[in-house]
């Protein structure tokens, strides 16, 4: 390259990296914020990006811009995307994608999959695909000259999947997470000179012109406490040492799903419902006796939800059904009008420590299986997750608050603890708890 063809290159990459911003809004209707728009012209200058952020400030609405810009731009041009779990691929950043992307993708004459990761034009060539890391999918045979690479939640994603990234040799990288502990390849790029690194520190940002809201960091900063490791990572973006405080036994849990011992499946069979609150997860877990033969998640409106569990219930009447009260009386008197056996049960605090117990106790006890789920196995997997890392959480008033760790979902234990609640104050239910204990 002569120096005057580097010299036009800088500046044409130069006009490209400035005009991402405009081009987003333009093309995608998407408004970047200060910070955002200093991120997403920092990518599009620096072969190989990490971000570290707190939650919320739209790290996978950036790595679906950045994607989309992406294809846009170059042609053959190829993105890989990948997350820990499928429910962070799909359901979050392919979520992005899609809500930025569906109109720009019409208008192109794309191809942007509602169900799957995909992103085909019509150039077969040029495409985008994500896929979950704990899926079969592999990393092999996506060579192109223009190939990105997106890695979202990175500090979950192992260490083989990194190195299967660096096969690829990708042209550009950009990794996007909230920070974990201090350690792993997500961690050392910020040690590294390869890497071009972003730090977004809630406490530091003008929140009236961010997306991260106020009353959130509020909460946090009440909930954890400004010294917790908690708080360092969802709220500072800080790598920070969390002392995993486990609220399940591991082993426990392990053996739970543990295949092979199942009892025979006998006694009633019920439903346990935990609603999401408005994008949030509805889960909805299914057993007989006290065996889980099924765990569904949706991001759904309640009267989808509510017309699937009347069609489940035609196909095979459940003995009880059991949800939560919280945001649901509605959802339950819609349900009993349609003479779904229900029963709404209120998560007071000392409701939700008791059924917490009960489904500890279960757990301990081995009288709760986990059915093999060929069909379901994303969510039985979730269910496995979820229940390993659902936390106790010492709070700065002293107390203890029992959740899933920051920006992590806890839906599935919810639905499961309502569930082995209501399994623990009946008197008779098909298997009796008493007994297995025994
Ligand atoms: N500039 C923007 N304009 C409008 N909406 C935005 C913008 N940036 C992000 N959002 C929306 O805000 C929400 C949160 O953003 P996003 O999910 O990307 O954040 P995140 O940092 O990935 O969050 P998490 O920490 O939970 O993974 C999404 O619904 C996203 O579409
Ligand atoms: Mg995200």
């Amino acid at each position: 390259m002569t120096v005057m063809e580097a010299w036009d290159r800088a500046r044409a990459e130069n006009l490209v990296a400035r005009e991402i911003v405009p081009w987003a809004e333009r093309e995608l209707g998407f408004q970047a914020t200060p910070t955002q728009a200093e991120a997403l012209k920092a990518v599009v200058s620096h072969p190989n990006t990490v971000i570290r952020s707190c939650n919320g400030w739209g790290k996978s609405a950036i790595a679906a811009i950045r994607i989309l810009h992406w294809l846009a731009t170059n042609r053959p041009a190829k993105v890989i995307a990948t997350a820990k779990t499928h429910r962070q691929v799909n359901n979050q950043l392919w979520a992005e994608v899609r809500r930025w992307g569906q109109a720009f993708a019409d208008r192109r004459g794309w191809e942007l999959s509602p169900r799957t990761a995909n992103l085909k034009t019509q150039d077969p060539q040029t495409f985008g695909l994500g896929f979950a890391t704990d899926s079969t999918a592999r990393l092999e045979g996506f060579h192109s000259p223009n190939l990105l690479v997106v890695v979202d939640e990175a500090r979950e994603v192992p260490e083989e999947i990194y190195q299967g990234v660096d096969r690829l040799q990708p042209v550009s990288r950009l990794y996007i997470s909230t920070p974990g502990s201090p350690r792993g390849r997500f961690y050392d790029c910020f040690h590294s000179s390869n890497w071009h690194a972003i730090h977004i520190d809630a406490e530091a940002l003008n929140l009236e012109e961010e997306r991260v809201s106020p009353t959130w960091v509020r909460d946090q900063l009440e909930t954890y406490g400004q010294t917790s490791p908690f708080y360092a990572q969802s709220v500072k973006g800080e790598f920070s040492e969390v002392l995993e405080s486990p609220y399940f036994n591991p082993s426990h849990v392990e053996s739970s799903f543990t295949i092979g011992e199942i009892p025979v499946l006998e006694g009633d069979l019920w439903l346990s419902i935990d609603w999401g609150e408005r994008h949030d997860y509805t889960a909805l877990v299914e057993g007989r006796g006290t065996v889980v033969t099924r765990v569904d998640t949706m991001q759904a409106d309640y009267m989808s939800v509510i017309a699937e569990v009347a069609a489940r219930n035609r196909a095979r009447p459940y003995s009880w059904i059991v949800a939560d009260e919280g945001e649901g009386i509605g959802q339950i008197s819609r349900m009993r009008e349609l003479g779904l056996p229900v029963e709404g049960r209120r998560w007071t605090r000392e409701r939700k420590l008791e059924d917490l117990s009960s489904l500890k106790l279960a757990l301990e006890s081995g009288t709760i299986r986990f059915a093999p789920m060929p069909s379901q196995e994303p969510d039985r997997t979730w269910a496995r997750e979820q229940l390993l890392a659902y936390q106790r959480i010492p709070t700065p008033s002293g107390d203890s608050k029992f959740s899933a760790p920051p920006g992590q979902h806890d839906d599935i234990v919810t639905a499961l603890a309502i569930a082995y609640g209501k399994l623990q104050g009946r008197s008779r239910y098909g298997v009796s708890i008493q007994r297995l204990r025994r």
